[in-house]
C-alpha cells in the first residue's frame, strides 16, 4: 500500500522535523506494508534524503525538465539532478503542471528522461469537471496514458495515480462506486495495452483522515497520493493507520 506525500510548493527547513513521527511509524512491524514516499519541493530534497536515509521511507521529486542532459535552462532541474540528489521517485503529469503547459508530449519526454535515470514514476492522470460532465473521462484518461507512455515498452517502473482534477484541493471525492469502476477501467486498459498483470493504481484528490475510511474499502486501489493532509504528520499518520488497521 503506497502513501505518497506530495508537498507541492510548501515546506521549509523547519518542516522537515515534523516527519519524525512518520519515520517512527514506518519502523513498526504492523506498518511494514505501508510504502511511504515523501515528495518535497526541490529545495528540500537533499534534507529529506538525509533525514530518511536509514529508514524505509523513500523520497521523490514533483516534476523535472524534459531535457536529459545538463543544459542552459535557467531555473530548471532535470531527472539526472533529481537522481543525483538521492531521489528514487518522481511525480510526472500532475494536473497542476498540465494546467501550466505540460502537454501529453512533454509528459512523455519527462517520463522517458526519468526512466533513463532509473527513477520510478508516479504518473498522474485524471479528467477535469468539464470532461466528466461531457462524459469524456475514459477517452481523456486513455489518451493521457497512451500519449504519456508513447514508445515506452516496459512499464514496470510506472505507478499510475488517478487524480480527478475536480477532486484536488476541493474536499470532494468521487462517489465510491464511480471510483471503483474508474479504477477498474484504468487497470483493464493498462493490462490490455501493456500486457502487464498487476498495474499499480493509486487514488489522489482530497484524501483526508475522514474519507479514508470509505476509500480504503476499494481494494483495487493500491495506495494514495496525498496533498494537503500529508503536510500535517498527525493527519498523514492517521490516514496510514486507518488504511492498514
Ligand atoms: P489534495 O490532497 O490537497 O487534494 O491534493 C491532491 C494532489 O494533488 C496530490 O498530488
Amino acid at each position: 500500500m503506497y502513501f505518497i506525500a506530495n508537498w507541492k510548493m510548501f515546506g521549509n527547513l523547519k518542516s522537515i522535523n515534523s516527519i519524525k513521527n512518520v519515520i517512527n511509524l514506518s519502523t513498526k512491524l504492523k506498518y511494514r506494508k505501508a510504502k511511504i514516499i515523501y515528495c518535497p519541493p526541490y529545495t528540500l530534497l537533499d534534507q529529506f534524503v538525509k533525514k530518511t536515509i536509514k529508514t524505509k521511507i523513500d523520497i521523490g521529486a514533483q516534476d523535472c525538465h524534459t531535457h536529459q542532459n545538463y543544459g542552459a535552462f535557467t531555473g530548471s532541474i532535470n531527472a539526472k539532478m533529481i537522481k543525483n540528489a538521492g531521489s528514487k521517485f518522481i511525480i510526472i503529469g500532475h494536473s497542476e503542471n498540465r494546467n501550466t503547459g505540460d502537454t501529453n508530449k512533454i509528459i512523455n519526454l519527462k517520463i522517458k528522461s526519468s526512466l533513463n535515470e532509473k527513477l520510478k514514476i508516479i504518473f498522474c492522470i485524471g479528467e477535469t469537471l468539464k470532461e466528466k460532465k461531457n462524459k469524456k473521462t475514459n477517452q481523456v484518461i486513455n489518451t493521457q496514458i497512451k500519449k504519456g507512455l508513447k514508445d515506452i515498452k516496459k512499464i514496470n517502473n510506472i505507478i499510475f495515480a488517478y487524480e480527478p482534477v475536480w477532486s484536488i484541493g476541493t474536499d470532494i471525492i468521487p462517489e465510491l462506486d464511480d471510483l471503483r469502476n474508474q479504477v477498474k477501467k484504468i487497470k483493464f486498459f493498462i493490462k490490455k495495452t501493456y500486457k502487464v498483470k498487476n498495474p499499480l493504481v493509486l487514488y489522489g484528490g482530497s484524501v483526508n483522515p475522514k474519507n479514508i475510511l470509505s476509500l480504503r474499502e476499494i481494494s483495487l486501489i493500491n495506495g494514495f497520493l496525498i496533498g494537503a493532509a500529508s503536510q500535517n504528520s498527525k493527519k498523514f499518520i492517521d490516514i496510514i493507520k486507518k488504511t492498514i488497521n
